[in-house]
């Protein structure tokens, strides 16, 4: 068994029409999920609503894919974490590299998580390295450097419940995956990270992989000590292979 639930999440970023998001969540819901897991998509911001009427009553959580760092208010195009919040939705992914890559810094990024943590959504936090740090041997210190500004100053009682992603850029559609020992041992100082701001949560917080998992690689990564659980994209739009990729994270005794 593994240590803490196993998370998988589907992150469709800007894939599907509202009708095939709407079929892909059908499809998804006809498979079932052990309770050993938590299994949780997220499609686009226009997808939340008709993939929760889909999804609600079944195993399948939702998350949003990001949100302002902006109460309600005047703000066109963005949309606001009460918003996410009054649908019920218990999750964001906040930081992903596309949306760093867009512009978003690690100051505000900050301000997000805030937000998230005053509304009571839990952050799939994303962090990763470049292919040059990553040659550079810099990735550790990279990624926690990405933790500490945007993360380090918020009081950690506030963390309950959020969850962490590892995803190397390099990774991220290309077809290369960290080597499972590589995502092992990154996700090995993210706990100790967590753990020197915070023994009691360097336990119990999710770590998760996220870079080209497929289901022919995600129990190996799945296997790792302090990796509790993978963020898939292009695999989670297919339900069959997504489903066993969710299936990977059941760990019998
Ligand atoms: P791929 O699984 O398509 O590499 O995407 C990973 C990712 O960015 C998930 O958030």
């Amino acid at each position: 068994m593994k240590k803490r639930i196993p998370f998988i999440c589907g992150n469709w970023k800007m894939n599907t029409t509202v009708e095939e998001g709407v079929n892909l969540a059908k499809a998804l819901k006809e498979q079932t999920v052990s309770e050993e897991v938590e299994a949780v998509i997220a499609p686009s911001f226009l997808h939340l609503y008709p993939v929760k009427e889909v999804v609600d009553g079944s195993s399948w959580k939702l998350s949003a894919q990001d949100m302002s760092s902006e109460e309600m208010g005047a703000h066109t195009g963005e949309v606001a974490g009460e918003m996410i919040q009054g649908l019920e939705i218990p999750y964001v992914i906040l930081g992903h590299s596309e949306a760093r890559g867009r512009g978003q810094s690690n100051e505000l990024l900050k301000k997000k998580l805030e937000r998230a943590f005053a509304l009571g959504l839990k952050p799939i936090f994303c962090i990763g390295e470049d292919e040059s740090v990553y040659e550079e041997g810099e990735t550790i210190s990279f990624v926690l450097n990405q933790l500490e500004e945007s993360l380090g100053s918020i009081p950690t009682e506030k963390w309950k419940g959020m969850l962490f992603a590892y995803e190397p850029i390099w990774a991220i559609g290309t077809g290369k995956t960290a080597s499972a020992e590589d995502a092992q041992k990154v996700a090995k100082e993210i706990r100790r990270w967590i753990h020197e701001k915070n023994g009691k949560l360097g336990e119990e917080l999710r770590i998760l992989y996220g870079g080209s998992v497929k289901s022919d690689n995600a129990r190996s990564i799945l296997e790792q000590e302090d990796v509790d659980g993978l963020l898939v994209g292009g695999a989670s739009l297919k339900a069959e292979e997504f489903g066993k990729i969710v299936g990977a994270g059941v760990f019998h005794e």
